[in-house]
């Protein structure tokens, strides 16, 4: 098989680079390692930034997003007894959409599937060829059969534990972590969300985070120790909990239920450098990894997808390599803003195992200036609903 570029991943990145090559005449595969369902079957964070609203709008898989979507102008911060809103509205002019991550991969998985690509779903063994050389390509196994795809270049989809980051020799990548020392429990109930906005909470029990899927959809996390385990947080330990973390006016208003599903996820800030290494290119996950604290994981994702795309296409339009050579310093330019956001953000609202009380009191202190800083909450609403791609 042949195509001009060939996408390991069908995850948000993948999917949203192969619809906007497909808008612009490009012909692109998408290879996946698991089925449609599976992929589908992922519960994310689904706060998205302007530009990836745009870039939707463009691989024209926004019409659901736009019905089913809500706008939220602004977030609560809570902490200390003390509540505050940050109006994005306000101080940006901008908002950002709730809408889930799951529902951004149905769209579009929805428009490939009509638009008759190809998409090869429970491949095996991936295997990334000559990628520094003119005539990349790429082997796998489906169906019990070795298939191969030749191609122009590689998109890396494939997420942190894909083979696309690691297909770049080792002596050429430079890898920056941070691992945070607690996890972010989480719970989704079929109950109406505790508030129109998300609240963000720094409690002394630690951190907590209402937020939603739509009206009847609600999503909850607390902080909690990296040694516990899903098995150890019955349903009314959660809610109990969670109450314990927010003012009492709001955990007297919060409906409970069931939870639909439940998870711990570790926290982690991650970058590789570079993004790019002949004719294969690194996109979201496979090159980095934010804290979910400001909701990056999915935007950050879109950014590279943007300078990509738009690289390829001035490729395939007039021979220029100016794009697909500036490709790795302008997308790593974005992703370490919304790194360092995500790593602030997460400093600002989490207790930390070895805080001393003077770390507490400068805590307190950050979030008090945000509070009552214009310039503060104009820096934080800038970064919260995405700076210019
Ligand atoms: N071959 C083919 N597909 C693979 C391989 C492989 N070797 N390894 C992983 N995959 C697939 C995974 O099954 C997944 O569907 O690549 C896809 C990668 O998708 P994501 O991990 O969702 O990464 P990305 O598309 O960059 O989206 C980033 O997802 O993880 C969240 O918080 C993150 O919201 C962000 C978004
Ligand atoms: C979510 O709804 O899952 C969510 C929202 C905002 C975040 C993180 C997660 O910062």
């Amino acid at each position: 098989m042949r195509t001009q570029v060939a996408i390991i991943g069908g995850g948000p990145s993948g999917l949203l680079l192969g619809q906007l090559l497909h808008r612009r005449g490009i012909d692109a595969v998408v290879l996946e390692r698991k089925t449609r369902d599976y992929v589908l079957g992922r519960i994310r964070a689904g706060v998205l930034e302007q530009g990836l609203v745009k870039l939707l709008e463009e691989a024209g898989v926004a019409d659901r997003l736009h019905a089913e979507g809500h706008e939220h102008d602004g977030t609560l911060v809570v902490y200390n007894g003390t509540s505050f809103r940050v109006d994005f509205r306000e101080q940006t002019g901008s908002a950002v959409v709730v809408y889930g991550q799951t529902e951004v991969t149905r769209d579009l998985y929805d428009a490939r599937q009509a638009a008759g690509l190809r998409t090869e779903f429970e491949v095996e063994d991936v295997v990334i060829h000559g990628a520094d050389t003119a005539a990349p390509y790429v082997t796998y196994i489906r169906d019990g059969a070795e298939r191969r795809i030749d191609c122009d270049f590689i998109a890396g989809c494939d997420g942190f534990h894909g083979v696309s980051r690691k297909s770049i020799p080792e002596h050429l990548r430079r890898e920056y972590e941070k691992v945070y020392p607690f996890g972010w429990l989480g719970i989704l109930s079929e109950t109406p969300p505790v508030a129109d906005e998300l609240i963000y909470a720094n409690s002394e029990r630690g951190f907590a985070l209402c937020s939603m899927r739509n009206d009847h959809l609600s999503r909850y996390y607390i902080q909690c120790p990296m040694t516990d385990r899903v098995e150890d947080w019955s349903d009314e330990a959660f809610w109990a909990e969670l109450k314990r973390r927010l003012p009492p006016e709001v955990a007297d208003r919060l409906v409970t239920g069931p939870s639909i599903e439940k998870s711990i996820a570790p926290l982690r800030s991650f970058v590789t450098e570079p993004m790019r290494w002949g004719r294969l290119f690194l996109c979201g996950d496979a090159a980095h990894i934010v804290p979910p604290t400001g909701a990056k994981g999915l935007n950050t994702a879109a950014s590279d997808v943007n300078y990509l795309y738009r690289a390829l296409a001035e490729y395939y339009d007039s021979g220029s390599e100016a794009g697909i050579d500036a490709y790795s310093e302008r997308a790593l330019a974005r992703i370490w803003k919304a790194e360092r956001f995500s790593w602030w953000f997460s400093g600002l609202m989490h207790r930390f195992p070895d805080q001393s009380p003077f770390d507490v009191k400068m805590q307190a202190a950050d979030l008090g200036f945000l509070k009552d800083s214009e310039a503060q909450k104009r820096a934080f609403a800038e970064n919260y609903v995405g700076l210019p791609y």
